[in-house]
């Protein structure tokens, strides 16, 4: 199980996990197909889906007309805040096997800390222990919902999938899952380009300076801090541009001045703020997503 030709880390529970895949938010249901079988043909072996993105049914077809073996894929999918509780998640995690055409999903998460998450985990648990799940976690949890979920059940999360990127490190949620060893995915590796993500003049030095891009220098820093990269593209040449960032290190020097990069604010939307929240419990705007 998994020959990943990229980078790898190992989950709390011996799975291994490509650190770099290619995530498909806003990747219409038109197009993911497609989108699916070029990132493979690229080299990518983690997908990263969700039920909420509507197009997991593209994703396992793009999976099987890659004609690259099942087992070396890594495929991650989420479960949506209004197939929360134990009944509904239990169903919805069986019609995520159907949708993507497959027997067992590598790393299912539940996408948002709202709703009875309670019984999704529970829900989770029991579909890991029979075998249909090869890792379980979280998305969008923040330290203090992680710490309740971690101390109030059996299976610490293997993985949390937050916003996270140079403008955004995740110090404090790293720091305490460091304690339990979950590892941190980022969605949005580059802040979706907000904030004038692809000038920000160091990452256009460090590009210079290791002959490669500033989008390559973004999502190596992270996976050198052994932070996993999903980064969404539609356009093949960028899929390749991303991809292509295990051939470089990053000294430590730069690391230092990448870090302090950092200035803890998510560019796309805060979980704690009450109009968010209700944005993603009624599915108004899929900002976050
Ligand atoms: N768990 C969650 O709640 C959550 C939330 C958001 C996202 N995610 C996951 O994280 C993945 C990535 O996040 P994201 O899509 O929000 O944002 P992102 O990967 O940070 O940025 C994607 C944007 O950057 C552009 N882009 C990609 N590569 C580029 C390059 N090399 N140079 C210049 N522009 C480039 C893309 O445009 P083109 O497509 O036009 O190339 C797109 O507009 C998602 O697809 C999804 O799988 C999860």
């Amino acid at each position: 199980m998994g020959v990943y030709n990229t980078e790898t880390i190992e989950l709390n529970n011996g799975v291994k996990m490509p650190l770099l895949g290619y995530g498909v938010f806003q990747v219409s249901s038109e197009i993911c197909e497609k989108c699916v079988v070029d990132a493979l043909e690229v080299g990518y072996r983690l997908i990263d889906t969700a039920q909420y993105y509507g197009n997991e049914v593209e994703v396992g077809r793009g999976v099987l007309r890659s004609g690259v073996p099942r087992e070396d894929i890594f495929i991650v999918s989420k479960i949506w805040i209004d197939n929360s509780g134990y009944e509904k998640a239990r169903a919805a995690i069986r019609r995520s096997l159907v949708n993507l055409k497959t027997n067992y999903i590598d790393l299912m998460l539940i996408h948002q800390p709202f709703g009875d998450y309670y019984g999704t985990y529970r829900a989770l648990e029991e579909a890991y222990k029979d075998g249909l799940l090869r890792a379980i976690g979280v998305s969008n949890f923040y330290p203090d919902r992680y710490i309740d979920l971690v101390l109030n059940n059996q299976i610490v999360p293997q993985v949390n999938q937050n916003e996270t990127h140079v403008f955004y490190q995740q110090k404090q949620v790293r720091d305490v899952m460091k304690q339990y060893d979950t590892k941190l995915m980022a969605w949005s590796p580059f802040a979706r380009g907000h904030n004038n993500f692809f000038q920000t003049p160091l990452l256009h030095d460090l590009a210079h300076k290791y002959m490669k891009t500033p989008a390559q220098v973004a999502l190596r820093f992270l996976t050198q801090e052994g932070i996993i990269v999903i980064p969404k593209s539609s356009h093949k040449d960028r899929m390749i541009e991303n991809f292509n960032i295990f051939d470089f290190n990053i000294e430590p020097v730069d690391m230092v001045r990448l870090r302090a990069l950092d200035f803890n604010k998510p560019a796309l939307g805060i979980h704690t703020d009450v109009e968010t929240a209700k944005d993603l419990i009624t599915r108004k705007t899929p900002i976050i997503g």
